[in-house]
């Protein structure tokens, strides 16, 4: 590539303007972004299946209603993020298909098991409350279609986080088996959520490429360390343990220390090996098979109106 197309590309990233669909870009830029962007659409497709689990099993009509609203909400941040990831000309059937035949990843978290209702809870408090620290920050990335799409799913991110802190705050102040439920769902979920991060800086492979280009605006350590900092006060609000001994607050550092997750764990889970890989990617077939005579019918339907045979 032509080393005064990069400069001048670089000088537009650091002077904090967008980069727009039609602009030049470096292909590793566009790389970058595809892989990104559609691994994030794809987390949030696949971050459906755990939650809907719980729809018709939700404990009243209002918590249903809010988790089938929370449900669909995640069903439209996948779309407004494929669409930002076509912009990159890549189609959304390409990168579906790469989703299902395992070339692409979507994230850890998904491929723990939601085993009752307090874990729905759990979901909501701390998958969304990490997702959230990573995406807020993301509304500033330099890819202007991908900036404006974390801009509006934020919006309703936080909203999940909130109906997530508020069923589990009702049962951890319910009755004994209840608050046990809210414990164990913490117990199961706390590393898993601090693994949404990526690993350790240290083993990172994009993150200064990326955050160069500010494709990126966090490294990983520094927005997992943020997410303690956040959770713990809530953690202790609920009357509940973060199952780490070793987290203490710093006051040297100003943060809190705490345990780094079994990152062994972390790439069995993303190389396929998680107790639900195989389950969520069943389902993403399925439905992908389930759905093609309906895309069949609307392109056919397309056609027709194309060449004006249409009744
Ligand atoms: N789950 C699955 N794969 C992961 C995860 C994770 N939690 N974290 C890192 N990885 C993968 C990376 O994709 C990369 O693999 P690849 O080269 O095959 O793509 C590898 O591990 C090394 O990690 P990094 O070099 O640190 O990768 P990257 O710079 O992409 O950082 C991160 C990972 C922080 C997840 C980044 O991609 C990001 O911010 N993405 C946007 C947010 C997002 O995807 N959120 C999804 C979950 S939230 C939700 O859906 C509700």
């Amino acid at each position: 590539e032509d080393p005064a197309k990069l400069a001048a590309f670089q000088s537009r990233i650091d002077a904090d303007e967008k980069i727009e669909p039609k602009d030049w870009m470096p292909e590793g830029y566009r790389k970058t972004l595809i892989r990104q962007i559609g691994q994030h659409a794809h987390s949030e497709i696949v971050g459906q299946l755990p939650e809907a689990n719980w729809i018709t099993r939700a404990p009243t009509l209002e918590r249903k209603a809010i988790l089938l609203a929370k449900v669909q909400d995640e069903a439209g941040h996948g779309l407004y993020l494929y669409c930002a990831a076509e912009t990159l000309g890549v189609s959304r059937d390409e990168i579906t298909e790469m989703l299902l035949d395992g070339r692409m990843k979507y994230s850890s978290i998904f491929n723990y098991p939601t085993l009752n209702w307090a874990d729905v809870g759990a979901v909501g408090w701390l998958v969304d409350g990490a997702a959230i620290m990573n995406q807020v920050p993301l509304q500033r990335t330099s890819y202007g279609p991908y900036s404006r799409a974390m801009i509006r799913i934020c919006k309703e991110e936080s909203f999940h986080q909130r109906q997530g802190y508020d069923a589990i705050r009702k049962m951890a102040g319910g009755t004994p088996d209840q608050k046990r439920m809210a414990q164990d769902a913490l117990n199961r979920f706390w590393y898993p959520s601090l693994m949404m991060f990526g690993p350790s800086d240290k083993d990172s492979v994009h993150s200064t490429q990326s955050m160069k280009w500010k494709i990126k605006m966090n490294t990983n350590d520094e927005l997992r360390q943020k997410f303690v900092d956040q959770t713990v006060p809530q953690a202790e609000y609920l009357g509940l343990t973060i199952p780490d001994p070793k987290l203490n607050w710093n006051d040297d550092r100003g943060h809190y220390d705490f345990s780094e997750p079994d990152w062994s764990e972390f790439f069995d889970v993303i190389s396929g090996n998680g107790p639900c890989n195989t389950d969520r990617l069943a389902a993403r077939n399925q439905a992908w098979d389930d759905g093609k005579w309906v895309r069949a019918g609307l392109m056919a339907h397309a056609e027709k109106k194309r060449s004006g045979t249409v009744a």
